[in-house]
């Protein structure tokens, strides 16, 4: 039997160029080895979306995502959370194995906690609604960014917390972060995020890419502009980069117009099936709607296991 991966985007915007190397390229380039579960996380996502028709926009948008880099419906599971209810009820389940100021010490909720002082209640328990995701699943494998690492450690600690009072019943599942790509650096050379407005979209336009590349910003001190470089090295081999950075010493302006022309052809492509498979809406929804039933029925026996095993099931 394969064995299972599962990982989980966010309909909070455009997913950008860090999301994808970071996590979403590892689920296609490993779909035909894993059984992948690729989730479109939309109840994670009310804590930033607060439009119904910009969040209903946002679920279709990543599923159109997922199908155009090339994740193949026939092989994987494509889901969003909220077709699956197993996990938020599981997640209440979970909320009673672990303490606030463990929750506390997370590194996502200090940070969001340092900016925001009135925090949501679904943003402190963010990471207990991400474990009750990947439990349910006896999920192997986690591919994420650096910055979900901790989160994956909770899941384990919330495992294993469950396990030793209930018996075993979850598996602990492993982090996969790819180490030259764990934080993608953003235009700023701060990592890439949505909220830090420093992101190049994924199937942004050639304007888009452009606009976005030119306003790089670049320290004129160095011989090498970094920030251009960390982000060419997504695309080109540290050899191809020697001889364009070599040719073009202190040529900026010249570095980025290269940058912009190598992005356009990786995003071109992808952009163009995106446009294609966005035309075609309801074959969307029944992908999605496929994958939830799929989800379901595996999840629906893990809680049917967590709810013997915790003395809810009476008949
Ligand atoms: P989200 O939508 O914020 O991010 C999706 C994935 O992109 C990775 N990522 C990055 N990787 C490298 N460099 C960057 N600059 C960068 N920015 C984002 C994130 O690490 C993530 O892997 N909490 C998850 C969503 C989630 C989830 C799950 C993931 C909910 N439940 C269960 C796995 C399993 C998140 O951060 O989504």
């Amino acid at each position: 039997m394969s064995k299972i991966l599962l990982s989980g985007v966010q309909p909070s915007g455009r997913p950008h160029i860090g999301n994808y190397f970071g996590a979403m390229k590892q689920f296609v380039d490993m779909q035909n080895d894993y059984k992948v579960y690729a989730m479109i996380v939309d109840y994670h996502a009310l804590n930033s979306v607060e439009s119904k028709e910009e969040l209903t926009q946002n679920i279709l948008g990543v599923a159109i995502d997922y199908l155009a880099i090339g994740l193949d419906p026939e092989k994987c599971i494509i889901f969003k959370q909220s077709d699956v209810p197993e996990h938020t009820e599981a997640c209440w389940i979970f909320n009673n194995l672990i303490s606030m100021p463990y929750l506390m010490r997370a590194h996502a909720f200090k940070d969001a906690e340092a900016k925001n002082k009135d925090l949501n209640v679904a943003k402190f328990d963010y990471p207990v609604l991400m474990a009750a995701d990947i439990l349910l699943y006896d999920t192997d494998i986690v591919p994420v960014g650096q910055d979900q690492k901790q989160h994956i450690e909770i899941t384990r600690d919330i495992a294993q917390k469950f396990n030793s009072r209930y018996g075993e019943t979850f598996k602990l599942p492993e982090e996969v972060i790819k180490e030259d790509v764990a934080t993608v650096p953003g235009i700023d050379g701060q990592k890439m995020s949505k909220s830090y407005k420093n992101t190049i979209p994924l199937f942004a336009s050639d304007e888009e890419i452009d606009k976005a590349v030119m306003s790089i910003v670049t320290d004129s001190s160095g011989e090498r502009p970094e920030n251009v470089y960390a982000i060419h090295s997504l695309l080109k081999t540290p050899e191809e980069l020697h001889v364009l950075y070599e040719t073009h010493k202190g040529q900026y302006k010249a570095l980025k117009e290269a940058l912009a022309a190598d992005l356009k052809v990786f995003i071109g492509p992808m952009r163009e099936k995106r446009e294609v498979l966005a035309q075609d809406i309801e074959k969307v929804k029944e992908i999605l709607m496929i994958g939830g039933k799929k989800a379901r029925a595996k999840a629906g026996e893990k809680m049917k296991e967590v709810r013997e095993k915790i003395g809810v099931s009476l008949y």
